[in-house]
This record gives structure tokens, sequence and C-alpha cells, in this order.
């Protein structure tokens, strides 16, 4: 066997030597040193051997693959040098040509609008609290009011890791989250991130798309903070001429319910693609939190109330920079991208 080994080094590096380009060296590495490798079959071979014999054949194998290894460094840097010099004989390379510009890289336009809505919010003093994107059914729905035979499931359905665990389709289930890590403090925080929905994709509608959730959880707190912290928000994003619009509306992990909306930039209240031609674009869900999730978080509905929220991002970014296409945010078209 150790005779095998020394045979097998002496015909790689005659072999090494004789290669000329780097596809001949990739190639002799993938038959020596690759998975399926001379040596690495040889290697794996100790087993079979008596037990005597073993350590002395491995030490001698693993020697020789060191070798081999040091061979295959100092041939692969004198063949590119070889290359190099020879592309430059033929004039291939002209280093002279001037190298290509690297511009100045910028942020995404949806970051920019989430570091929008943080600094509003946190003006308004709530705190970021991040969530996973991969959510257990149980806070997705269950906990939220939403059993398996609600029909509110269909409007959520999503990508499913498997039966009990899935790409979060909003990010209500980090309310449970924050009141469950949170409790017996009062509650102030907005929580951003991705979202995943089986949907279909229009002008208005992505698969994955950013939500900001917000949660206020404390004594004596009513529908009117809720209006007048998203009237609040709308006027910081946007200015001061910008009209909100609250509609009732019905969320399984909310009572009352609402949806707030915004007059459509796009179409001047005219009726567009994007608002469906309303002339208002729905951008919120909200509503008082449930007393139901409330205990769900642990506190006692009788003593705590709160507010919830779940803000898009994409479509108030649309509203605010005229953008008349929801797939132009991740279609990584450049010349898209950098008008913001
Ligand atoms: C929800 O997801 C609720 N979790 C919101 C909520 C939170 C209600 C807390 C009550 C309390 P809805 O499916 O309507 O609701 O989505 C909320 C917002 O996300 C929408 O107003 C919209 O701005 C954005 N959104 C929803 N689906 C999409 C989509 N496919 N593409 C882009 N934005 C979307």
């Amino acid at each position: 066997m150790l005779d095998k080994l020394k045979q097998l080094e002496k015909e790689a590096l005659a072999e090494l030597n004789a290669a000329e380009t780097s596809e001949a060296l990739s190639e002799w590495n993938r038959r020596y040193l690759g998975k399926k490798g001379t040596l690495t079959q040889m290697l794996r071979s100790v087993g079979q051997l008596p037990k005597e014999e073993r350590p002395v054949f491995g030490q001698t194998a693993n020697q020789v693959k060191v070798a081999l290894e040091q061979a295959l460094e100092a041939r692969t840097e004198a063949v590119r040098q070889a290359e190099m010099a020879h592309e430059l004989e033929q004039g291939t390379l002209d280093v002279t040509l001037p190298g290509r510009p690297v511009g100045p890289g910028r942020l995404h336009i949806t970051t920019q609008t989430l570091r929008q809505i943080y600094a509003i919010f946190a003006e308004m003093g709530f705190q970021v609290y991040l969530a996973p994107d991969v959510e257990t059914d149980e806070l997705n729905f269950e906990m939220l009011n939403i059993p398996a035979y609600h029909p509110a499931r269909d409007m959520w359905d999503t990508f499913w890791i498997d039966d009990q665990v899935l790409l979060r389709t909003h990010t209500s289930p980090g309310q449970i989250r924050v009141m469950r890590e949170r409790y017996p403090e009062p509650i102030r925080v907005i929580l951003p991130g991705k979202c995943y929905r089986y949907e279909q994709i229009t002008a208005r509608s992505e698969h994955q798309f950013y939500q900001v959730e917000g949660l206020a959880v404390g004594h004596h707190i009513t529908m009117t903070d809720l209006i007048g912290t998203l009237t609040e928000f709308a006027r910081r994003l946007y200015g001061p001429e910008r009209r909100i619009r609250i509609r009732g509306s019905y969320f399984p992990f909310t009572e009352p319910s609402i949806e707030a909306d915004m007059d459509c930039i796009l179409c001047a209240g005219e009726g567009c693609r994007v608002c469906k031609q309303s002339g208002w674009l729905e951008v919120a869900g909200a509503g008082m939190v449930h007393p139901v999730v409330l205990q769900n978080g642990g506190y006692d509905p009788a003593e705590w109330s709160g507010f919830a929220f779940g803000l898009g991002v994409e479509r108030p970014a649309m509203l605010k920079y005229s953008i008349d296409d929801i797939r132009l945010f991740y279609g990584n078209d450049l010349r898209f991208l950098r008008q913001f």
C-alpha cells in the first residue's frame, strides 16, 4: 500500500509539471485531490487495512496530500504568470484602458421610506422591535384570533415551510411576541419587516412587500389615539395638505377595525389603476386590539386596552414619489432605483 502511495505521488507530480493551462490544472486537481480523486479514495480506504498498518499509512498519505497541494499551488501561480505573459504578448489585454468608474451607492427606496417612517414614529415615542419573517401558524393566525377554519385565512394564504411553519403574511404576529416579552409594561412599538403572500402580482400588489406594524398598549387607550396617530403620521410624511380617509373594516384581531386610505396623488383623485379608479389608496389596516389578542399576549383586557395598525411601505412610497407600479420596486432596474 505504501509503495502504491509513493508511486501515485511520483505520477501526480510528473503530470502536474506537464500541465500548461488553468483547465489542465483543474482537471489534475479533480483527478487526484477532488472528492472522487485517487488520493482521496486511498485515504478513505485506510479502514480496510490491518490495524497495525493504519497509523503509518495514514501519516504517509497525509504527507503526500500536503506535498501535492503545495505543488499545485506553486504550479498554479507559474501557469497564471505564463498565461498573463502570453496575453500581453498577443495584445489581447490593453492595460492602458481607463477602468470603469464605480458610481457611489445609495439606499434602496424602500430602505429610505422605512427610515422616514422610523423617524416619524420615533418622534411620537415608538421604539423599533424586530420579529422574525419565518413564523408559526400559532402566532401568525391562532393567537390573532384566526383559527384554522376562519375564512380570513383565504385572504392571507402564504408560502408554507411545513404544516405549522410559514413565511408571515403580516407583521401582526410580532404583537404577541412584544406583549409576551414586555408584560406588565405599557407598550409603544413599531415592528417593521417583510411579509409574504400567495398573491396575484399587479400594479398595486406584490407577493413580497414590507409592512410597519404599530402597537400601543396601556390604560385608557382609545380609538381617538389611533386615528390621531395615523393622521399625524400622514401629515408628517406627506405634508399638511394630504387627506386621510378612515373607513370601518374588519380584522379578526381588532375590534372595532378600520382602514386608512390616502388620497391618490398619482391621479389627483381622478381615478387610476393604482387606486382602482377610486381616488383613494388603502395604506393601512388598524383597530383596537381585540380582547382575546390582549389576553393571548398576557394582558388582562379588563385593565388594559390598546391600538394596532399595519401600514404598507411600498404603497405610501408610491404616493409620495408618484410611482405608478409596485413591480418597479424589486425589478432591479437601476434606471428606476437611481431616481431616489
Ligand atoms: C393586514 O395585514 C393587517 N395585519 C393589518 C392590521 C394590523 C390590521 C394591525 C389591524 C391591526 P392588510 O392585508 O390590509 O392588513 O395589509 C395592510 C397593508 O399592507 C395594506 O394597507 C397595504 O398597504 C399593504 N399590503 C397588503 N398587501 C399588499 C401587497 N400584496 N402588496 C403591497 N402592499 C400590500
